[in-house]
């Protein structure tokens, strides 16, 4: 765990931070030091994380889609806790379908808020650090493994979190001259209530999953949030473009002689 007050003096802005991963990376942030912002799209979420913040933090409503609605949210928290330096992209929408059955709307729905979104708000923190002179400043995207194995019921999501690996390393070359390092992490299976409803719903499912995890479990909520802390700390200040895994090992092939 890294140390107290690692992360004090960094505002972050975390995207989708009223529930699962977003709300417990906010709340690791925040542990360490950083004045967290939280955005979504329904304020009661949003408001319980920073209840819970245990310094400054901040809630605003937006789709991260609307890049209206995310230039105006990072305005209202710059307004409310000072230059932003940090950005967790970690708003994401997602549903098991068959790619022929897939809807252009349900499509456009899900490459929306995961690749467009994390654009929008990648640009806005950008466009501000540059502005400034450049900074200390840190993005984190959400991604998946199945942006390079290919993830089959899941078209939409797999193909704009392929998006969002090569947007990682694209900004990670062209924003280096303003400080900003630029990384992602892989999340494998994480145990949280919802992943439990959709993902394994009985115990045949968590049985057969489990056995596609080399380290033998699922990953907890706090694993990622501390990846998510590395990342954004100055532990992490040589490295940028770069995805960290943090699954278990569970994408790897797992071979026929193990
Ligand atoms: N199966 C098939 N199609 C679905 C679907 C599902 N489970 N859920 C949504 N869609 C389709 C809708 O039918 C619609 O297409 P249509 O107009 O052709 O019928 C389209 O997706 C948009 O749906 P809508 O509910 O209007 O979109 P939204 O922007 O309000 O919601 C989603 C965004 C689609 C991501 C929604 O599933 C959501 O909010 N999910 C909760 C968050 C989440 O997924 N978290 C997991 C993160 S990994």
């Amino acid at each position: 765990m890294l140390p107290d007050g690692t992360l004090s003096g960094r505002v972050a802005l975390v995207t989708g931070g009223g529930s699962g991963l977003g709300r417990a990376m906010a709340l690791e942030l925040g542990r360490l030091g950083a004045k967290v912002a939280v955005v979504g799209r329904r304020r009661e979420p949003l408001d319980a994380t920073v209840a819970s913040l245990p310094n400054e933090g901040y809630a605003v409503q937006a789709d991260v889609r609307d890049p209206g609605a995310v230039a105006a949210a990072f305005d209202a928290a710059e307004e409310a806790l000072g230059p932003l330096t940090t950005l967790v992209n970690n708003a994401a929408g997602n549903f098991l379908v068959r790619a022929e059955d897939l809807s252009p709307n349900g499509w456009r729905a899900v490459v929306g808020i995961v690749l467009d979104g994390t654009f929008h708000c990648s640009r806005e923190l950008g466009r501000r650090v540059a502005n400034r002179g450049g900074d200390n400043a840190q993005i984190v995207n959400m991604v998946a493994t199945y942006a390079w194995t290919g993830g089959p019921g899941t078209v939409h999501s797999a193909a704009a979190k392929a998006g969002v690996v090569n947007l990682t390393r694209t900004l990670a070359v062209e924003w280096a001259r303003h400080g900003i390092r630029v990384n992602a992490i892989a999340p494998g299976p994480i145990d949280t209530e919802e992943t439990r409803a959709r993902l394994w719903p009985t115990e045949e499912m968590k049985e057969q999953l489990l056995r596609r995890i080399p380290l033998g479990r699922f990953g907890g909520e706090e694993e990622i949030a501390h990846a998510c802390a590395y990342l954004v700390s100055d532990f992490a200040g040589y490295v940028t473009g770069d995805v960290l895994t943090v699954d278990g090992g569970a994408w790897l092939e797992t071979g026929m002689f193990r």
